[in-house]
């Protein structure tokens, strides 16, 4: 039975082979006018043209995806990962040959067009498809461009338009620099506050999440990403990340089928109806099953069942960690296998899984018509994309698109809109502009971890930090009088006696506090790869928090975090509490909007925030059956602070409740009432 199938396999190649000989004549020639380069040919007939001239290598290499810069490895274990980053003349060869369809993080539009034009030297003049991980914004490119909050922020304003518009302008942004494939939304539940990547996801409720989502991927993809200015979107990560043992990065997930189905699936079936083209799963295993491994999930499930018509990219070397890690295969090649069995499209990344599955093919244990299946996806999108009548970007494209004014006015408005305001005991903010003096520390006043993870370094000029919103916005006779202070060192017992006594001589003192999940930033305290042991902030900064309180002088803490922070004791002691989440590159001017009243924060909690580490797992919609007998020792059930919570400067009135006499048991529940804000200020209310 072997046998006979690893002969047809031969044959096919054979003829394919034959037969590419003949388009060769084409694709380097005149576009004959049945030829897949005829743009005036519908998709699907293009598809099925090329499909047919390509060598089984060269529909493998469709599913093969290598890292554009090796220097973007900087994963814990970066060095055994380098092994997988080919060296620049490897990759060209590769790319000539057909045998590289993917490029993921390639620095900038220089580098994606030299990449491009490799692979028009190729016998089929196939594009790349180039991708990066454009979550809240092009952060990763090395260039100046917008980012926006990170989604814990986005998801804060509770408001789908403005996802929307992020995401388009994002879009515009990745296309400007020859990309066109963003690993964004990460539309995974969290329901383990721990976990590092809290600060790109929506936080925890299934339905806001499902939205966001949504909203995100059109506005990634416009209708069908046909439009020069549409990425395809990727939902990720399929599934259980956030609720992974001890909050860790890629470790299992124990989650019944039921949980699974009522909160981590439904923003996957909202992404698919969305028509979200790309899929990515999880670094976990769920339920015992690695989910780059699990045929029920990926192909009976998500195809089958929900749909799904587009492809699946693996996670970073998840195919490979079948092998090393989750040990269910006994070599490299049965873990290619496996992967592509249970239904993944292309391999991220690097060498070796061409040959194996080219192998596997040959011997039978993959059917050619699953490797069919894989490149005519992906060709699919290369040309609804455009790719092969346009490849290259242009440097005044690039110029005139990053940074556009809309684009920048948008990050301001997203940040603005997505601050929490959590404490204002006896209204101690909004500050007058005109206050003699305030004395600003803590770690993130005057630093970028305002930008988040997926974000790199930006331009001094391009970023406001909390420190110079402050300083912009006060009268200019304000004295101002800053001490900075590191994310992770001890401050020793100089440093925070010189908080205090110089806290003692202002009028108030601004504590600018929390986490840093900055990319490759080496004072980096939480982000992938980085959960937290506690959901006090990092380092010494509570001791920071009570060398200032013990000053005498009113406080006010601004939180920069992804995921949520929690002390009982600031919560108690501290007047002011805002909880900024990572608001971009805007965030420091729309604090001090906040801060001085420029902005009334309408913001709310798109998570609990629990009341310390062991009251997790926290969330609003728990079984009736949570708390009916266990109590904390010494400790009050109730999280620090709900779902949805978030205090204003102004007052709302709800009134008139509109509610159908009747409705059935499966019907939604539609109603309306009447909000009126009966305080002095403009304000917005969720
Ligand atoms: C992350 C993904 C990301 C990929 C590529 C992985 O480690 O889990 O979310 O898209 O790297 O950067």
């Amino acid at each position: 039975m072997n046998s006979q199938k690893t002969i047809h396999g031969k044959l096919s190649c054979l003829s394919l082979y034959a037969a590419s000989v003949l388009l060769a004549a084409c694709a380097s020639g005149v576009k004959t006018p049945d030829s897949y380069l005829d743009a005036g040919l519908p998709v699907h007939a293009r598809v099925e043209r090329l499909l047919k001239e390509m060598t089984l290598d060269e529909k493998i290499g469709q599913m093969c995806s290598y890292v554009g810069e090796a220097a973007h490895v900087s994963t814990p274990n970066a060095d055994e990962e380098l092994r997988y980053v080919l060296s620049i003349g490897d990759r060209a060869d590769l790319v000539k040959q057909g045998k590289i369809g993917v490029f993921i993080k390639v620095a900038d539009y220089e580098k994606a067009n030299d990449l491009q034009r490799l692979a028009e030297q190729s016998r089929l003049k196939i594009p790349l498809l180039v991708a990066n991980d454009a979550m809240h914004g092009h952060g990763m490119y090395e260039g100046a461009v917008t980012i926006y909050p990170t989604e814990i922020g986005i998801a804060s304003t509770f408001d789908p338009a403005i996802a929307r518009r992020i995401a388009e302008y994002t879009a515009l942004e990745m296309r400007a620099t020859g990309n066109h494939w963003t690993f964004s939304p990460n539309i995974e539940v969290v329901r383990d506050a721990r976990w590092g990547r809290a600060g790109e996801t929506f936080g925890e409720d299934p339905y806001l999440v499902s939205v966001m989502g949504r909203s995100m991927i059109e506005g990634y993809q416009g209708d069908d990403f046909s439009r020069p200015g549409n990425v395809l979107a990727c939902a990720k990560h399929f599934v259980g990340g956030g609720i992974a043992y001890n909050g860790l990065n890629g470790a299992p997930a124990d989650v019944s089928e039921r949980t699974l189905h009522e909160i981590f699936f439904p923003p996957f079936i909202e992404a698919i109806r969305a028509g979200v083209y790309t899929l990515m799963p999880a670094h976990n295993e769920i339920n015992g099953i690695p989910c780059h491994a699990h045929r029920r999930y990926l192909t009976r499930l998500i195809r089958g069942t929900w749909n799904f018509r587009g492809f699946f990219v693996s996670d970073w070397m998840d195919i490979q960690r079948l092998f090393s890690v989750h040990k269910i295969a006994a070599t490299e090649k049965e873990a290619d296998k496996i992967a592509v069995l249970a239904g993944l499209d292309i391999h991220m990344h690097g060498p070796g899984f061409l040959d194996n599955v080219r192998e596997l093919v040959e011997e039978g244990s993959i059917p050619m018509a699953r490797i069919d299946e894989a490149a005519r996806k992906i060709l699919h999108a290369k040309f609804q994309l455009g790719l092969f009548e346009n490849r290259y970007v242009d440097s005044s494209r690039v110029q005139n698109t990053l940074l556009k004014k809309e684009h920048v006015d948008l990050a301001l408005e997203a940040a603005r809109k997505s601050i929490v305001l959590l404490k204002n005991e006896n209204h101690v903010l909004p500050l007058d502009k005109e206050i003699p003096s305030i004395f600003i520390t803590g770690p993130n006043a005057d630093s970028q971890a305002l930008l988040g993870d997926w974000a790199t370094v930006q331009p001094a000029e391009n970023v406001t930090t909390v420190l110079e919103g402050i300083r912009r916005s006060v009268s200019p006779r304000t004295k101002i009088d800053y001490l900075g202070f590191g994310h992770q060192a001890p401050p020793g017992d100089a440093l925070l006696r010189r908080a205090r006594e110089r806290a003692a001589l202002s009028d108030i003192a601004i504590v600018v506090a929390g986490e840093n999940s900055l990319r490759f930033d080496p004072d980096k305290t939480s982000g992938e790869n980085l959960d937290r042991p506690s959901l006090e902030p990092a380092g010494g900064q509570m001791d920071l928090l009570k060398a200032v309180k013990s000053s005498g002088r009113p406080v006010i803490v601004v939180l920069v975090n992804g995921g949520p922070i929690a002390s009982p004791w600031m919560a108690e002691n501290i007047e002011g509490i805002i909880e900024a989440w990572e608001p971009g590159m805007a965030g420091g001017q729309a604090i001090a909007d906040v801060i001085f009243g420029d902005c009334n924060p309408g913001g709310r909690l798109p998570l609990t925030i629990p009341r310390t580490a062991g009251h997790i797992q926290s969330f609003y919609n728990h079984k009736p059956s949570a708390f009916h007998r266990g109590r904390f020792y010494r400790s009050g059930r109730e999280p620090l602070y709900e779902f949805g919570f978030g205090l204003s400067y102004t007052e709302f009135r709800y009134s008139q409740l509109r509610l159908p006499g009747k409705i059935g048991i499966k019907d939604n529940l539609e109603f309306g009432l009447t909000i009126e804000n009966t305080g002095g200020l403009a304000g917005d209310e969720v």
